[in-house]
């Protein structure tokens, strides 16, 4: 009998089989060789920074063994929407081997990281809820919010829990006034006093999860803080690595000189807020834009070359602006506010595939 994910999973392989056999075959490769770069992590020196934090945290656990563990157990990551946050957590998470689920000796399959999204919008009551499910544990029945913490705490116990990772944390700032949000507060402070059980946590959001920070002093004092702050002109080298890495190495594409002087990077940056995670988006459906259009009219195959006009077609078509608005078109780009809607866009097709429903850039 499948439960209800394999019973999902079953339904997705089937609708995506029949899909593919739908699709030509020019197109079912496309989609592959897309699928393929999407995949790809793109390390930089951030991740060496979440490394150390997450070394302290980690280091700060095992001592646990040998008496009391420091106080700062809880690590925030704060940056804005697109910087990167989820995938770099979830890409430490898949490979710290602190974090690899193990057979506990009797057959039962212990995860020492429970991750999950907090809800929105957000109650304690809910959050608790989303976390003892999280734990692998059905709710029937209706639960008090103190009965939903008490039995999420003893679910982490229970479940030889010693990391907790909980993404999207705004949704615990947004509307909040000072009251919930101290109780907020106090209810993360207990997740960290849990008795006998040195429980560490990873809390990341946008940045006004910091309100929610900055709003107990004891919660700073046991915390640490990594920001994913924006890309800036400075970090031009790093982010022209970037778009040659995906276009050349994951892609194997050529770049064109339009496409990689300084400029265009300032262009690049300056599209997408500086936002690292948009800006790898941005080259992907560039080289998705230039695959789709691999041959001329004659239908001969034409030379994949990712250019500044691929950059400029990709902004038009995600923010459906003007050519006169278009960042990779004019010549005082600088001067543009940059369309919020391209993050957005790009975060909304990323979801779409991920579900099923294709969609480039032609
Ligand atoms: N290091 C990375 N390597 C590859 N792709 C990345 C990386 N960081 C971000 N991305 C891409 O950017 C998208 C947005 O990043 P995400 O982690 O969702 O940002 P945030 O959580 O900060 O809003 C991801 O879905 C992914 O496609
Ligand atoms: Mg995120």
């Amino acid at each position: 009998m499948f439960n209800d994910d394999d019973d999902n999973q079953q339904r997705l392989d089937n609708a995506l089989s029949r899909l593919r056999t739908s699709m030509s075959g020019q197109a079912r490769e496309r989609a592959d060789r897309i699928a393929f770069i999407n995949s790809l992590y793109i390390g930089t020196k951030r991740d060496d920074k979440l490394n150390e934090l997450v070394d302290l945290l980690v280091g700060n656990a095992a001592g646990a063994a040998h008496g009391e563990p420091g106080k700062r157990r809880a690590l925030f990551v704060i940056g804005e929407s697109g910087s990167g946050k989820s995938t770099a957590i979830r890409h430490l998470i898949a490979n710290r081997i602190e974090f690899r689920p193990y057979d506990d000796g009797s057959g039962q399959t212990i995860r020492p990281m429970l991750s999950f999204d907090a809800p929105s919008p957000l109650t304690l009551k809910l959050l608790a809820k989303v976390g003892i499910e999280a734990t692998g544990y059905p709710i029937f029945g209706r639960l008090q919010e103190n009965e939903a913490w008490d039995l999420f705490k003893q679910r982490l116990q229970g479940s030889s829990v010693l990391f907790l990772h909980i993404d999207e944390m705004q949704h615990a700032v947004k509307g909040n006034n000072p009251t919930k949000l101290q109780h907020l507060a106090d209810t993360v402070k207990s997740l960290l006093q849990i008795r006998d059980w040195p429980l560490h946590i990873i809390l990341s959001g946008v940045p006004s999860v910091i309100d929610f920070l900055d709003h107990d002093d004891q919660l700073k004092n046991r915390s640490m803080v990594m920001e994913f702050a924006p890309q800036t002109k400075a970090a031009a080298e790093t982010v022209s690595a970037v778009v040659q890495r995906i276009v050349e190495k994951h892609a194997g594409m050529r770049l064109s000189k339009n496409a990689s002087d300084e400029e265009f990077v300032f262009r690049l940056i300056h599209a997408t807020n500086g936002a690292f995670g948009t800006i790898i988006q941005v080259v992907r459906a560039a080289v998705e834009h230039v695959m789709m259009h691999a041959t001329d009219k004659d239908g001969e195959p034409v030379p994949e070359v990712v250019s500044l006009n691929s950059f400029a077609e990709v902004y038009s078509a995600f923010t459906g602006c003007v050519p006169a608005q278009n960042v990779f078109k004019v010549k005082q780009w600088d001067i543009i506010v940059p369309s919020n809607a391209l993050a957005r866009m790009l975060k909304k097709r990323e979801w779409d595939r991920k579900v099923g429903i294709s969609g480039g850039v032609k």
